[in-house]
């Protein structure tokens, strides 16, 4: 076959085995060994590639295009396999299974005159077979590691049936409950986002690339896509350099510091310009200050886009300003393909250009190893033994129970008496197919248990649906009165749908539907104490349930292993010990309502003042604060104690708190501390999340717990917008959550 691919590879071999391969770096490790594995190689073949390719060859490794999934499996457009096989087209998604990635690799490597192996990637958002919980609900974990094995999983599971590049992190900050890609992030932390975001790139990268059990990750969506106005998804993003830098680009840049290869753009635009096409964005801030050294994938038709954005004349045009803005590769427009040779021909695009981002593709395949075995990943035994494995399931089981969040538990309700008779009500209580949420990758429902299912493990169930998730049909509430009356406890399990959250699923409402509400009331009204189990995508208002229900699990959309989660937490055979992720407001009309709000010049802090920063009518505080939530035993925290009560620029202190679990169960408690500047050089918020830790104590059992605090932690953008510390006072807070209180005092000096 390809006599010169051989040659080329032959020398690739040896040069490699020179470099610095091998160096491995258990889970978990720090940051900057993690980048230490095989990215600081360098890759002769893909030098010797550049010198003998074509421009068509070269446009071809650009442009990346969707498979598609028929009833009968994977299949493919004609057309696409004519240019696969033409050397126009080098990268494909939404193919995969070992034994059809194999086969389209094999036009690639055989049929075309270089071959170049193809790059496959997918959507591996929260699993791949094995269902996590949507990230939102991952996020409420506050566990890192274990968050960082759900994605070395995912990863195993992807790599093995064909995979090399999944389209996560999504490392999107969002306080916009109605945008329904809410579900898909971390939730509103820049400090949280990016220690998740950093430990899923860890996850699914591994520390080394060649490895075929890893996969190259793609930080999304670059940037600020999280901050849609009017919570519309696609729609106008604008905030200043400052507020961007300070409380959404950490995630994004602690996945790129973390190894990330890969990055997307955004749909949206930003200061006008579109993020595809975005410069000040994927040039200079990405490459030139961060040192991204990886390629920018477009989201899918993003440049054709900026032809309704009004930034672009065509898709000529849409596709030479994405090129020089430093987007390198076209995700399913077509304009790489179409009009980039033209380009060229006519000045508009330097070969250069052209070359440097082949050579980010070209790189990355060789850090996947795919020019030592472009099969490495398509082996169908391994496939098989890798998928859905026992361990992958117990995984999957134990990060559903950490993302659930118990909001209320009056007069311990919760956790349940096993082996009484429970009436089991709701639309969503029997539903598998909403347990695994959006961007389920290639999970399926069959096998996995529902909500109603797991609890008749533990109790005699008395099932009655009550109600459609919407509607105004009642004609169900009669036997769902009846199932409450006739039974000891009421589960009900109540919330949206998997599809009214995700991609083009904002909603203006985020409220449960009126009839759902409706069936909740006439069952309290039957005196029995009801559980309520919510299934939801975004923070809901739950202002009216929380009055109602005597005890509330948020339990998001769980995965595969999500109804074995829910019930073990219901009949106490696992502690709840989830913390929000996202502040839950009153209502629609305190949104965005997030824990760094900004002082302003008349904070309210007189009750009744007519002119301090309030509402006429609502409370200015949320209904559950961020880092809240209960479990089944309670937590008490020392007042924190400083090591110094001042350091400077070479300097840190620490500070520490002692926490005992006051109550008769074990339980793990997320300690959690914030940090305030009172006085800066622009205005800073009135507190920070800047350390977590995650204890878990037996009854009567204390642990001191102690965090460091840096210049680097006290750091922000300041009015020149360098970033840096300032001298000055500073509060801290340790406790439960944004709400805690009893701050001890530090300074910072800058000498
Ligand atoms: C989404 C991305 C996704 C891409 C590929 C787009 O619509 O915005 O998040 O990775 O499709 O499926």
């Amino acid at each position: 076959m390809k006599r010169l691919l051989l040659f080329l590879c032959a020398t690739f071999v040896l040069v490699s085995c020179q470099g610095n391969v091998g160096r491995k770096l258990a889970a978990g490790g720090s940051q900057d060994s993690a980048r230490a594995a095989n990215f600081d190689k360098t890759y002769p073949i893909v030098d010797s590639l550049l010198r003998v390719m074509t421009l068509d060859e070269k446009i071809g490794q650009l442009v990346l295009y969707t498979s598609d999934w028929d009833v009968t499996g994977p299949s493919i457009r004609d057309g696409y396999v004519d240019d696969i096989r033409a050397g126009r087209c080098g990268n494909i998604f939404n193919a995969y299974t070992a034994e059809y990635t194999r086969k389209l690799q094999e036009i690639a490597v055989n049929e075309t005159r270089l071959g170049i192996p193809l790059l496959f990637g997918y959507d591996v958002i929260h699993g791949f077979r094995t269902i996590f919980p949507i990230n939102l609900g991952i996020s409420a974990s506050w566990d890192p590691e274990l968050i960082q094995e759900s994605a070395r999983i995912a990863a195993r599971e992807a790599a093995a049936a064909g995979l090399h590049w999944t389209y996560s992190p999504m490392c999107d900050i969002s306080v916009e409950p109605r945008w329904g890609r809410i579900s898909e992030g971390a939730g509103e932390d820049a400090f949280l986002g990016s220690a998740i975001s950093r430990a899923m790139v860890y996850g699914y990268q591994g520390s080394d690339l060649e490895d075929p059990m890893t996969i190259a990750a793609c930080v999304k969506h670059f940037a600020a896509y999280g901050a849609p106005q009017a919570g519309r998804d696609y729609n106008t993003v604008d905030m200043s350099e400052r507020w961007l830098r300070e409380f959404y680009l950490p995630p994004y840049k602690a996945a790129v510091d973390a190894g990330a290869q890969t990055v997307m753009a955004s749909f949206n635009e930003l200061d006008g310009i579109p993020a595809t096409a975005n410069a000040h964005l994927l040039t200079e801030i990405l490459r030139d200050e961060w040192g991204f050294d990886g390629f920018v994938v477009s989201d899918y038709t993003g440049i054709m886009e900026m032809i309704n954005h009004g930034t672009s004349l065509d898709l000529k045009d849409a596709s030479v300003q994405a090129l020089k803005a430093g987007n390198d590769m076209d995700m399913q427009s077509g304009g790489y393909s179409e009009h980039l040779k033209k380009a060229v021909e006519e000045g508009l695009v330097s070969q250069k250009t052209i070359d440097e981002a082949v050579r980010r593709v070209l790189t990355v395949k060789a850090r996947l190893g795919l020019f030592d075995d472009p099969y490495r990943y398509c082996d169908p035994e391994r496939e098989k033994a890798e998928t859905m494995t026992a361990e992958n399931l117990a995984t999957a089981k134990k990060l559903a129970e950490e993302s659930c969040v118990l909001l209320k538990n009056d007069n311990d309700c919760l956790p349940l008496a096993k082996g009484g008779r429970v009436a089991v009500i709701g639309p969503l209580a029997e539903s598998a197919d909403d347990l695994l949420g959006s961007w389920r990758g290639a999970g399926q429902v069959e096998g996995v248990k529902n909500i109603k299912e797991a609890i008749a493990d533990y109790a005699t169930v008395v099932y009655a649906k009550g109600c459609e998730l919407s509607g105004s049909d009642r004609s169900g509430f009669a036997q769902a009165v009846a199932a409450a009356r006739g039974a000891n406890a009421v589960v009900m399990v109540l919330g949206e749908s998997c599809d009214w959250s995700g991609e083009a699923a904002s909603r203006t409402s985020i409220r449960l539907p009126e009839i759902q509400t409706e069936l909740l009331k006439a069952i309290v009204n039957t005196g029995k104490p009801v559980t309520l189990v919510l299934l939801n995508g975004r923070p809901l208002d739950i202002s009216e349930e929380s009055g109602l229900a005597s005890s509330i699990l948020e339990a998001w959309f769980p995965g595969t292993m999500g109804a074995e989660a829910v019930a073990s937490l219901l009949f106490g055979d696992a502690s709840p010990s989830g913390r929000l992720s996202v502040t839950f407001p009153r209502n629609i009309g305190q949104v965005p309502i997030y824990h760094y709000a900004k002082m302003t010049g008349r904070p309210y802090v007189h009750p009744g003042a007519k002119f301090e920063s309030r509402y006429l009518d609502c409370e200015n505080e949320p209904l559950y604060p961020f880092g809240y939530g209960l479990t089944y035993t309670t937590f008490s925290y020392s007042k924190p104690t400083l090591s110094a009560t001042e350091f400077g620029p070479k300097g840190s202190l620490s500070a520490t708190v002692t926490v005992t679990n006051t109550g008769a169960r074990p339980g793990t408690e997320t300690v959690q501390m914030y940090i305030r500047d009172l006085v800066g050089s622009v205005t800073r918020p009135v507190r920070q999340l800047k350390g977590f830790e995650r204890v878990s104590l037996a009854p009567g059992e204390s642990r001191q717990v102690s965090f460091e605090i840096t210049p680097e932690l006290i750091s922000f953008w300041r009015r020149d917008l360098t970033f840096g510390p300032e001298a000055g006072d500073f509060q801290l807070f340790i406790g439960a959550d944004a709400a805690c209180n009893d701050p001890v005092t530090f300074s910072y000096t800058d000498r």
